[in-house]
């Protein structure tokens, strides 16, 4: 892959295009959030990641109108909580009303319901879809075990898995498993579940010029995973969107790799 000085999407099997680094917003509430995501936009972000359970997509909302940008600009994901399985639809037009908008670019079954793959539940999620109420659908937190139990259901595969991820948890099989079924990976707590003063990362970091944290969400980036970190300052929010400038080499993003083994 390239570097280049601007985002890079990838293309999620509903026919979606999808920015590869999003803000993420979980623990951002009021304030927070409303500048947090205003910030991001501002900056270049055009993905924003919210859930039902986070309490703040109508403050998620209101940032998304108030950049100026077009519905149609921002990406924006959210989530359903386990608990609503039942009650999708009305979760959903929740969601859009609280977010002030008629679709979601993306919506997630956000755990599996004590543990269960829960095909009636994705069913809800394919009526949504068809409704135009979301424009790709997915789950976070699943296992292959469980993607395999909602497309023997139904036929469709979620387009995405939400799953914690960063170099340190890298697998290589179960990469391989989710591009077998066109699941598209998006990594989660990239930085949180990371030890950022790593002597590989720091000195990958320092031969670009580059912190570790924009090392971490370069080598998603590159791998093609779909990358979501959050941070309440501006001046973060920049630093890990500046990841377009620069490249890994292929031995460095080896030598990543091997933090998960
Ligand atoms: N589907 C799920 O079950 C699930 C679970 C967890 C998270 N998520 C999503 O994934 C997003 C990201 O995960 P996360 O919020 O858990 O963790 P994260 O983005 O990995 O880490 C956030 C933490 O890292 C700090 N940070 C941010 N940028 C930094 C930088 N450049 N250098 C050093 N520290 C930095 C932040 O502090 P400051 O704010 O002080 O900068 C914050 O404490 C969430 O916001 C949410 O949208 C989904």
């Amino acid at each position: 892959m390239t570097a280049s000085t601007s985002q890079e999407d990838v293309r999620l099997s509903d026919g979606v295009s999808i920015p590869l680094i999003g803000f993420g917003t979980w623990q951002l509430d009021g304030d927070d959030a409303y500048n947090g995501v205003r910030a991001a936009l501002e900056i270049g972000y055009r993905h924003i990641d919210t859930a039902t359970a986070y309490g703040n997509e109508d403050r998620v909302g209101a940032a998304v109108r108030d950049s100026g940008l077009g519905r149609e600009d921002v990406f924006i994901t959210t989530k359903c909580p386990p608990g609503n399985a039942g009650r999708e639809a009305r979760t959903l037009d929740a969601s859009l009303r609280a977010l002030g908008t008629d679709f979601v670019d993306l919506w997630l079954v956000h755990w599996p319901p004590h543990g269960e793959a829960r095909p009636d539940m994705w069913k809800a999620f394919i009526e949504a879809l068809e409704q135009g109420k979301t424009r790709a659908i997915g789950v976070s937190n699943y296992s292959i075990a469980q993607i395999d139990e909602l497309i023997a259901a139904t036929g469709r595969a979620p387009a995405l898995n939400q799953i914690p991820w960063n170099p340190f948890a890298f697998n290589e099989r179960e990469v391989a498993e989710l591009r077998s079924r066109q699941v598209v990976l998006e990594g989660y707590s990239p930085l949180k579940r990371s030890d950022l003063g790593n002597p590989v990362l720091a000195e990958i970091a320092a031969a670009h010029g580059k912190t570790a944290a924009q090392v971490i969400l370069r080598w998603h980036v590159e791998h093609g995973f779909v990358v979501i970190p959050r941070s309440r300052r501006r001046e973060r929010i920049e630093e890990n969107f500046t990841i377009f400038d620069f490249e890994l080499t292929q031995e460095e993003l080896r030598g990543l790799d091997r933090l998960g083994a």
